[in-house]
C-alpha cells in the first residue's frame, strides 16, 4: 500500500460515462491506498441476484438502461458506507449520478463530519465506449475486470488475482443498452461536473490512454487530494 500521506476517511467520487474505466480504476485505487470502493452498479446487481425488494424494481431499469430512482439508491449507498470497512475511506464508483443524490451525499457526508477530498471526471470519447463495453467481463468469483482486448488474463479465462475460471458478462453490456446509458449519463449525470467544479473539488482527467497510464495520472491526483 503506498497511502503513507493520506488522512481518515477520504472521500474520493468517480465520475464518467459507461465504460469510461471507473470501475477499473477504482479497484486500482482501492489496491493502492487502501480505500474501499463501492459501486452503486455492483450493489444494485447483488441485490436484483438477492432478489430483494430493492433489487425487483431496479432489474427492469438497468436492463432497460435508465436509472435507478434516488430513493432506492440513496438507501443501499446510506446502508453501505455505514459499514465499519468504509471509516478507511471510500472512493465512488458510479455515485452519485444525479443532482438529488450528489445533494444527499453532501448531508449523508457533513451528518460524519466528512467532506469530498476529490470528484475525478474521466473524460472519453463515446464512440470509443461500445468497444470497450461489448469486449467487457469480469471474474465470477472475484469480481475483477478484464477486456477482449485491452485487458486479457496472462493465462485464457484464468483470472490473474485469485485463480477463478468462470467469467462473466453483464446483461446491460449491449449494445443498444449502451446507447440508452450513454443517454442517460449525458441527460442526468454530467451536470455534476459543474455542480463539483463549483464546489473547487473537480479534477478532469482523459481516460482514453492506457490503463496503467491513467492509473498513475489518477494515483497523483488522489495522493494530492487526500494529504490536505
Ligand atoms: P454501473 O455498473 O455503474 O455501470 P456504468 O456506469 O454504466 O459503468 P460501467 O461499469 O459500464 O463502466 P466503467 O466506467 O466502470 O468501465 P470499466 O472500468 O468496467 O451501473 C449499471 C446500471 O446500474 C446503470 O445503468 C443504472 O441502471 C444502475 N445504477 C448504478 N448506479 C446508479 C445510481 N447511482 N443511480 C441510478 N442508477 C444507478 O471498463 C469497461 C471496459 O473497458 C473493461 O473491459 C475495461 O477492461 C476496459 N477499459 C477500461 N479502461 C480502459 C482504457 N483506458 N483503455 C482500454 N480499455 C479500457
Amino acid at each position: 500500500m503506498d497511502g503513507q500521506t493520506i488522512t481518515a476517511a477520504p472521500v474520493l467520487i468517480l465520475l464518467g460515462p459507461p465504460g469510461a474505466g471507473k470501475g477499473t480504476q477504482a479497484r486500482m485505487l482501492e489496491e493502492k491506498f487502501g480505500l474501499v470502493q463501492l459501486s452503486t452498479g455492483d450493489l444494485l446487481r447483488a441485490a436484483v441476484a438477492q432478489g430483494t425488494e430493492a433489487g425487483k424494481q431496479a432489474k427492469a431499469v438497468m436492463d432497460a438502461g435508465g436509472l435507478v430512482s434516488d430513493d432506492i439508491v440513496i438507501a443501499i449507498l446510506r446502508d453501505r458506507l455505514a459499514e465499519p470497512d468504509c471509516a478507511q475511506g471510500v472512493i465512488l464508483d458510479g455515485f452519485p449520478r444525479t443532482t438529488v443524490q450528489a445533494e444527499a451525499l453532501d448531508t449523508l457526508l457533513a451528518e460524519n463530519g466528512q467532506r469530498i477530498d476529490a470528484a475525478i471526471s474521466l473524460e472519453v470519447d463515446d464512440a470509443a465506449m461500445v468497444t470497450r463495453i461489448s469486449g467487457r467481463y469480469t471474474c465470477a468469483a472475484c469480481g475483477e475486470g478484464y477486456h477482449d482486448v485491452f485487458k486479457q488474463p496472462s493465462q485464457p479465462e484464468t483470472c490473474d488475482k485469485c485463480g477463478g475460471t468462470q467469467m462473466k458478462r453483464r446483461a446491460d453490456d449491449k449494445a443498444e443498452t449502451v446507447a440508452s446509458r450513454l443517454e442517460a449519463y449525458h441527460a442526468q449525470t454530467a451536470p455534476l461536473i459543474g455542480y463539483y467544479d463549483d464546489k473547487g473539488a473537480l479534477t478532469r482527467i482523459d481516460a482514453m490512454g492506457d490503463i496503467g497510464d491513467i492509473a498513475a495520472d489518477m494515483g497523483a491526483i488522489v495522493k494530492t487530494a487526500t494529504a490536505r
